[in-house]
């Protein structure tokens, strides 16, 4: 390389056949005005190079980017900074937009202060970012719908439930009372074990509607709060799957709005299904860390780990509690742990709450 620079005069190398052929555009800005612009340049405002050479520069951009453009053109111009690479809307001539990015430093041009430039046209590229922008704001509204519907529903069904199902069980139960006070003869011993038995296994019902209906909606929440409605979760997690449960709380309690402990409560819901569908855990840890502005919550499985080539095509689970978290301000950050398992780590800021009276 040392060899041929030494011997090519910069002056040999034909600066204008690869300016004009650029498939970047190349123009040179003098006294405001494009003294020139190679044909690429031109197109991307409409123009062919004769009609476009001439044109002023604050007649080529947008109204709301002539301020920045003559800013960035004046602090070349003083001297200020040399160059300059930013990004701003051209104005076609058929009044559209053109998207581009600009590279232009300061050179001299018949002795007086000018400017060179290299553009691109961007546009297209901005469109996609802009189209990407909006589909992913719709399926986090459609996310967050959904969210809210199944949270009304459960309610709804969770009501049912407690208030139809678990009244009409009850009603059964204190007939069965009833009947069984009648059996208590010696000759009807048969037919009162039959009772009795019919009692217990209406009761064993009555507490399965109980708790079909608190996961649907957890009373707990509002009556003990966030840290023991979550024990109790994680406790009859542990019970219903054989696995090891612990948790512990520390710091000051925050009092929460109950939408964000409602959300909060079904990220670990979620989470929770999740070890027991995939992790093949042997114990669950769960941790509530209560800083003066910030709740930290983990939850750490001792399973299989995440295995990102396995995960189950359109498996929203993920998605569903990063929006949950994302809808309540916090993030939540999925990892493996070293040693094998699962981390979920939920971040939230806490703003100060006023204390409701109890
Ligand atoms: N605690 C975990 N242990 C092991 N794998 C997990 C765990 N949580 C999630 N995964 C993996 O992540 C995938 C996506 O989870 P999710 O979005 O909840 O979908 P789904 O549970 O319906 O499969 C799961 O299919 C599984 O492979
Ligand atoms: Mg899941």
């Amino acid at each position: 390389m040392q060899h041929l620079t030494s011997q090519i005069q910069l002056d040999d190398v034909p600066f204008r056949g690869i300016v004009e052929q650029s498939l970047a555009g190349i123009y040179v800005v003098l006294d405001e005005r494009f003294m020139y612009a190679n044909d690429t340049f031109a197109a991307m405002f409409g123009f062919p190079r004769d009609e476009f050479i001439g044109r002023r520069l604050v007649d080529c951009v947008t109204p709301d980017s002539v301020e920045e453009v003559m800013r960035n053109y004046h602090l070349r111009m003083s001297g200020e900074v040399h160059t300059i690479h930013y990004y701003t809307k051209g104005l076609r001539r058929d009044g559209s937009v053109v998207q581009l990015e600009l590279h232009a430093s300061r050179v001299e041009c018949r002795g007086r202060p000018a400017l060179a430039g290299v553009a691109i046209d961007i546009t297209e590229r901005v469109q996609r970012r802009e189209e990407l922008r909006r589909s992913r704001e719709q399926l986090r509204e459609l996310a967050q719908h959904i969210n809210n519907a199944r949270e009304v529903e459960r309610a709804r069904l969770a009501r049912e439930v407690h208030d139809v199902l678990g009244g009409m069980l009850t009603s059964v139960k204190m007939d069965l009372g009833r009947i069984a006070r009648r059996t208590g003869a010696p000759d009807q011993q048969e037919l009162n074990g039959i009772v009795i038995d019919l009692v217990a296994l209406v009761q064993e019902t009555i507490d399965t509607a109980r708790a079909i209906s608190e996961e649907m909606r957890p009373t707990s929440l509002d009556l003990l709060g966030l840290p023991a409605a979550l024990r109790q979760c994680l406790e009859r997690f542990g019970h219903r799957h054989a696995v090891a449960v612990a948790m512990t709380v520390d710091g000051d309690e925050a009092a929460l709005p109950e939408t964000v402990a409602t959300q909060i409560y079904r990220i670990v819901q979620e989470a929770l299904t999740n070890v027991s569908r995939h992790a093949k855990a042997a114990r669950v840890d769960l941790s509530l860390h209560y800083e003066p502005e910030a709740l930290e919550l983990r939850l750490v499985d001792d399973g299989c780990g995440i295995d990102s080539g396995r995960m189950r095509p359109g498996a929203i689970g993920l998605f569903s509690m990063a929006e949950r978290a994302r809808e309540i301000g916090g993030t939540l950050v999925l990892g493996g742990r070293p040693g094998g398992g699962t981390l979920v780590h939920l971040h939230l800021a806490l703003k100060p709450m006023p204390s409701a009276p109890r």
